[in-house]
């Protein structure tokens, strides 16, 4: 879209259309999007969104200003989901595990080994069954733009882990959602809630073992240093979704909303070629810091608990199936 057809449009809608509900002002800084996100400005999801608004800007010609909110500033997930939906907060950039908790399908795309790499993750996570499930953030009062990736999963530990059986019993730092508690239930391994910014000190304090956790964060929270054991296992994505609130998102007319849909969608393809790029970058940080690194990828690391997982799950998280079938013929 050119940029000065995309102005003269917005400008003149209301009063040739007469449709918008809300008439705009035009000019620079007159429609005002906040994000929150949890993550801290060097994590590739704030950057994602940072790099969302100042596209949308320069496409707009100013008219859109974003603002973006890191480190979880305007409070947890929880609360910035109850702010989208109350239109106090226009967007958010939150992991799906949070939304698993409100809507049971989402713990479709936390299906152990449903992929095995993160270039697996990002087709299933465009492909049509996840694509059609961003329908289902309509019943939260949410229009949801599309989904994106945080890596794959691994377990980094205090000791070595050679098999499964050296988890029983131990405590393993999770992010709080029913489809990860119940994996590591189903282990033997005690489950124990722990924010990020509180990860490094409970591993060096021996509050928990190890940790449930992606490369990036490994590298960039330096857990490394007090967890110098890694098992890639790749067990699960963890993905984003980029949502806004359904009454900020009917304000705008087809042509806006056009526009951000497609800007999203750019950034949200800009952030998995950095998983891509950095999956095996961050695998040889790791390594260069003298890490001990066991690669089990291979689905039998975990025995009879893939099966036992989805036993639990398959009956309440239906798209679990499509997913399989998609994620087969990748
Ligand atoms: C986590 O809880 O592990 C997590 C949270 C946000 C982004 C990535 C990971």
């Amino acid at each position: 879209m050119k940029r000065r057809t995309f102005l003269k449009t917005t400008a003149a809608v209301p009063i040739i259309l007469g449709a918008p509900s809300i008439v705009k002002a035009a000019g620079k800084g007159s429609q005002k999007l906040r994000i929150g996100v949890i993550t801290p400005g060097s994590h590739f999801w704030t950057k994602s969104m940072t790099r969302f608004g100042e596209s949308l800007s320069k496409k707009t010609n100013g008219e859109f200003e974003v603002t973006v909110f890191p480190s979880g500033q305007l409070g947890n997930e929880a609360t910035m989901i109850q702010q989208i939906q109350s239109g106090a907060l226009d967007m958010g950039f939150l992991t799906v595990a949070e939304f698993s908790n409100r809507i049971d399908d989402m713990a479709s795309l936390f299906a152990p080994h449903l992929v095995g790499n993160v270039n697996e993750g990002s087709k299933i996570l465009t492909g049509p069954t996840a694509t059609n499930m961003l329908n289902q953030f309509e019943t939260l009062g949410m229009k949801g733009f599309g989904f994106g990736l945080g890596g794959m999963r691994h377990l980094i530990s205090r000791d070595p882990v050679s098999t499964a059986a050296d988890l029983g019993g131990k405590k393993y730092r999770i992010t709080p959602f029913a489809p990860l508690r119940d994996f590591f239930n189903l282990m033997d391994v005690a489950p124990t809630p722990i924010p990020l910014p509180g990860l490094f000190d409970a591993l060096a304090n021996g509050q928990v073992d190890g940790a449930d956790i992606d490369l990036e964060l490994a590298w960039k929270l330096k857990l490394y240093d007090k967890a110098p054991n890694l098992n890639i296992t790749n067990h699960m994505m963890f993905p984003v979704v980029s949502v806004m609130s359904g009454r900020v998102w009917s304000k705008y007319n087809a042509e806006e909303q056009s526009i951000i849909q497609q800007t999203v969608t750019e950034e949200l393809n800009w952030l998995f070629g950095q998983y891509s790029k950095f999956d095996p970058q961050w695998q040889s940080d790791l390594k260069g810091t003298g890490m001990s690194i066991q690669k089990s990828t291979d689905k039998s690391f975990f025995g009879p608990v893939l099966d036992q997982w989805a036993e639990i799950w398959e009956p309440k998280a239906p798209s679990i199936a499509a997913l399989r079938a998609e994620a087969y013929s990748i």
